[in-house]
């Protein structure tokens, strides 16, 4: 297989995305400020590198924006061949009501206008609070919507998989879930991953670096206090790997993950990337991107240039042994949001 074909995965007949999805959540603050201007020079390099699969939400600040001003500008600059490259998955999410479908038409025609585009490659639906039923109504209507051409794939976030099969037996054809899966959080492979695969359901991973606390830059550091972390991301990844295990085991897993890392000549944020791109049912890992402040674009290319093996794998698992449960903790994937 060729680097080309590692990079990309055909998520539907008509929708091909890069396997590394810039993630957009770092644009709606609290990951340092972000100049307008810088970000559209940096999206660029993300698209002129091959990563030009987006995900962003209708809560990330101005993420569809964002979308919509670096697509004018694409289409302007390097013309219409390019600016097909893009793919972007958006989310709605809706504080739990009674949902209506004049409130979904609203809640659609509003991103379509802000990333400025005819139909949604992706839209993943979230929704806070089970014991509020209405999440069937908003996906029936969201449903009509994907009938009509506005949406043309529809995903879900943070479902469980109790509620994905609900909703999968109503008929409703979902094509991807995205949820927190990394070395850390392997909760998906309990009963999330064996759904997917008998239902053909392709997961979208985030929380997958912790935030960029699986790097050499924590590697032999002591533990740091959470006042330190200056991301939301490295303050919410460090409280599941306080909940995995102590700040020993996790410098034994960036222990051998940098061995590895070695081993293969790529960085340690690659291993534990390529780590969950290789599982069952992944079809791309969402990595946070704070635009114009750093990018890891050529770092992050290596991802495609090398495969784990099982002795990679085995040790790697070797330590999550002596880890806490998560499922067991937590629950099933999604439920730190409920
Ligand atoms: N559906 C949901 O509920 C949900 C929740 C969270 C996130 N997400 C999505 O997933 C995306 C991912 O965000 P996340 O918060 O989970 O963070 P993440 O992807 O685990 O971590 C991103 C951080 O990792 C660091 N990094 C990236 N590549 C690296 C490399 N090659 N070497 C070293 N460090 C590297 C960077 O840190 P520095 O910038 O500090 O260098 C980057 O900001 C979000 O933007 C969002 O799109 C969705």
């Amino acid at each position: 297989m060729d680097i080309m074909d590692k990079r990309h995965f055909q998520l539907a007949p008509d929708l091909t995305i890069c396997r590394i999805i810039n993630g957009m959540w770092q644009v709606a603050g609290g990951h340092g400020h972000i100049d307008h201007e810088l970000a559209m020079e940096d999206m660029q390099r993300y698209h002129d590198s091959g990563f030009t699969t987006w995900d962003l939400a209708d809560i990330y600040g101005p993420a569809e924006t964002f979308i919509g001003e670096f697509r004018r500008r694409l289409l302007r600059e390097k013309g219409k061949q390019e600016l097909d490259k893009i793919q972007t998955c958006t989310k709605w999410v809706p504080q739990p009501s009674r949902i209506t479908r004049s409130m979904v038409d609203n809640g659609i025609e509003a991103a379509l206008r802000r990333m400025d585009v005819s139909s949604l490659d992706l839209l993943q639906f979230h929704w806070w609070d089970y014991n509020n039923p209405y999440y069937m109504d908003a996906l029936k209507y969201l449903s009509d919507l994907k009938d009509k051409g506005n949406i043309r794939h529809l995903g879900l976030t943070n479902f469980d998989t109790e509620h994905l099969q609900t909703i999968t037996e109503s008929g409703i054809a979902i094509t991807s879930n995205q949820i927190q899966y990394s070395i850390i959080d392997k909760r998906p492979e309990v009963k999330m991953i064996p759904f997917c695969k008998k239902h053909n359901i392709s997961l979208l991973t985030y929380g997958t670096l912790c935030g960029g606390l699986l790097s050499e830059k924590y590697l032999g550091k002591p533990e740091p206090p959470i006042t330190d972390l200056d991301t939301l991301s490295l303050q919410k990844y460090k409280k599941m790997i306080d909940k995995w295990g102590d700040w020993n085991l996790f410098q034994r897993l960036l222990l051998v993950l940098d061995s590895i890392a070695k081993k293969h000549k790529v960085s340690i944020s690659n291993v534990a990337t390529n780590y969950i791109l290789s599982k069952a049912t992944v079809a791309g890992v969402i990595i946070g991107v704070r635009l114009g402040i750093v990018n890891h674009i050529d770092d992050n290319n290596n991802i495609f240039s090398f495969s784990l093996d099982d002795s990679d794998r085995d040790s790697i698992d070797e330590v999550g042994k002596n880890a806490n449960n998560l499922y067991e903790i937590i629950g099933d994937c999604g439920e730190e949001y409920r």
